[in-house]
């Protein structure tokens, strides 16, 4: 269990394990609904005007009201932190269509969104990962044409991350008609001939918070050359480095891609360079 044991379901604050929902809950039954994770450095919530702006953008893309304005999310959040005496943790946030008392594909009329949220640790970096690097596995993206919506029905994001860890890997990185989308709970950033290259935003991968920040580091403070652009599958395995990026996992390095080493087979200087960028911007929140 969590050490952090408070959650907030609909408008009350409950000790983790008296929290209930409906058995009808749509999230329950159909994955019918949004959810989000963001980081909190200290007691700052990292970037989050943007996680509540893809929150707004999801929930309206798949017509969930969104049952709090951006001053009441940022309320809850502080309230949350407080309640679990939490710094240095990962929110997560999850709005679902509610229930309406039975089950049926239809959406019906009146029904109120369920509210929750609750805090995590935030993993920390392993020394191997610093070292070493990591390993993925590539694999077809089978999921529907609407990843930008950070939709809780996860199973085929679940399914492919699993098909790499039983080969040992941390992620698994997709590609759709040769073309590579993200992770399966990140996205992909590859060094092509020196220039930091990651697929454009779209409909075939979610606008990763982190890969924003990343991009601006990268561009703005490191003065490294960025392009967003189609990354294909070939260049993929061409690349010199290969970085993922998540709110949980921040920048890690892929050093192994489907059994082959990836460029020097360690982490790389671009790595090396945006990693310590990523951790002197965290620095100035932290206690
Ligand atoms: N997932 N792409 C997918 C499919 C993801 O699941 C995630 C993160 C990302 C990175 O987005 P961000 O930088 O905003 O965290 C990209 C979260 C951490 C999760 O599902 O737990």
């Amino acid at each position: 269990m969590s050490e952090f044991n408070t959650v907030f379901l609909n408008g009350q604050w409950l000790p983790a394990d008296q929290a209930q929902i409906s058995v009808f809950d749509r999230g329950f039954l159909f994955g019918d609904g949004i959810y989000e994770v963001l980081p909190v450095y200290g007691h700052h919530l990292l970037r989050l005007d943007e996680h509540l702006s893809r929150l707004s953008n999801s929930l309206e893309e798949v017509g969930i009201r969104n049952p709090y304005s951006d001053n009441e999310w940022r309320e809850l959040f502080c309230n949350l932190l407080l309640q679990n005496n939490a710094e240095n943790c990962a929110i997560y946030l999850q709005v679902t269509r509610g229930s309406s008392g039975g089950r049926d594909h239809s959406i019906p009329t009146n029904i109120e969104p369920t509210v929750f949220a609750c805090v995590n640790p935030l993993p920390i970096l392993p020394e191997a990962v610093k070292e070493n690097g990591v390993s993925a596995i590539t694999r077809e993206d089978i999921r529907w044409h609407r990843c930008h919506i950070k939709a809780i029905t996860l199973l085929a994001n679940v399914l492919l991350k699993e098909e790499g860890t039983a080969e040992g890997c941390n992620e698994t990185l997709l590609v759709r008609d040769g073309k590579i989308s993200e992770g399966a709970s990140s996205n992909v950033f590859a060094v092509i001939n020196g220039t930091l290259v990651t697929p454009p935003k779209g409909p075939e991968l979610l606008p990763g918070i982190t890969r924003d920040l990343v991009l601006e580091l990268a561009e703005k403070q490191q003065g490294l050359s960025v392009e967003q652009r189609i990354l294909s599958a070939d260049e993929l395995n061409n690349a010199s480095e290969i970085l993922i990026t998540s709110s949980t996992r921040e920048l890690y390095p892929v050093t192994n891609l489907d059994g082959q080493a990836v460029g020097s087979g360690k982490p790389g200087p671009v790595w090396q360079q945006l990693f310590a960028a990523y951790q002197a911007y965290k620095a100035q929140f932290q206690l």
